[in-house]
């Protein structure tokens, strides 16, 4: 970069450094429950921690980064709870989005939006609208979203093309379903990282996670800060990824 130009991030790229991190961000009903609080105030510092982390991302280089905001199998929870996660999705769309946009953030959404409210479709497409261009981070959000089910559509979709004639069973591969999936053009994630000590993925990225490395930490999702990423993507940076080879100092 030339000197006086000016700086797209705060600090320099680290080679170590993960181009997708996927995160589960759990934990927030319990970080409330050990304060006294309602889950609802949970939630409400998660997106106050969601903020912090997509600043942090963007500032340590990362360029995707996906966060599960809600799973196909939540609309279990009481219909209270369901209606304080959509009210912050709300929220946060319309509090952040001009902010994420002057910042440079692309916004994708993945999951399932058949079935959810026409202002919430009109609001997670207002979002990819307005930022299609950002080349910054690209934040994709995973709303309403299961593995099994976009797994499941991504099939759907290939047996129709079969049944048209367009394609046939045999040109059917691991390819062609991964141009299927709801994001089809975005790397899997090198990354990802769930809160809050357990260690599942919950239907999260199924497909995408084949070679992900998996990173649990203890916190509560609305404790999650830049320190904690950092912690996380050092502790990527001592795992070796073999791909199913070998290690890069036996290969030779
Ligand atoms: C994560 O926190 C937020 C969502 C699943 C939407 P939880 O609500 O799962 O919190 P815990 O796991 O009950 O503590
Ligand atoms: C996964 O967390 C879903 C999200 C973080 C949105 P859950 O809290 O729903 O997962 P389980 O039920 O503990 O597996
Ligand atoms: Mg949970």
């Amino acid at each position: 970069m030339s000197e006086g130009a000016p700086s797209e991030r705060a600090e320099p790229v680290r080679p170590d450094t993960p181009r997708h991190v996927a995160i589960i961000m759990d934990g927030n009903g319990r970080w409330a429950a050990a304060r006294g609080l309602p889950r609802g105030e949970g939630h409400r510092r998660g997106v106050e921690a969601l903020r912090r982390v997509v600043r942090a991302s963007h500032e340590l280089g990362i360029a995707y980064l996906t966060i599960f905001s809600f799973s196909s199998e939540n609309w279990s929870r009481p219909a209270s709870e369901i209606g304080d996660l959509f009210g912050l999705l709300r929220r946060f769309i319309r509090n952040d989005l001009a902010s994420l946009h002057r910042d440079g953030v692309r916004v994708r959404v993945i999951g399932e939006r058949e079935g959810l409210d026409a202002d919430i479709r009109n609001l997670l497409a207002e979002a990819e609208d307005l930022t299609r261009a950002n080349t910054k981070l690209t934040l994709v959000v995973a709303f309403n979203y299961g593995s099994r089910q976009e797994i499941a559509r991504a099939a759907r979709r290939l047996a129709v093309e079969v049944s048209e004639g367009r394609r046939t069973a045999d040109s059917i591969n691991e390819n062609s379903l991964a141009q299927y999936l709801d994001a089809p053009d975005i790397p899997d994630p090198d990354l990802i990282i769930r809160t809050s000590g357990e260690q599942r993925l919950s239907n999260f990225l199924m497909w995408q996670a084949a070679y992900s490395e998996l990173v649990f930490v203890p916190i509560h999702w609305p404790d999650f800060d830049r320190a904690a990423l950092e912690g996380a993507i050092a502790e990527y940076a001592r795992r070796e990824r073999r791909f199913g080879g070998l290690a890069a100092k036996t290969a030779s």
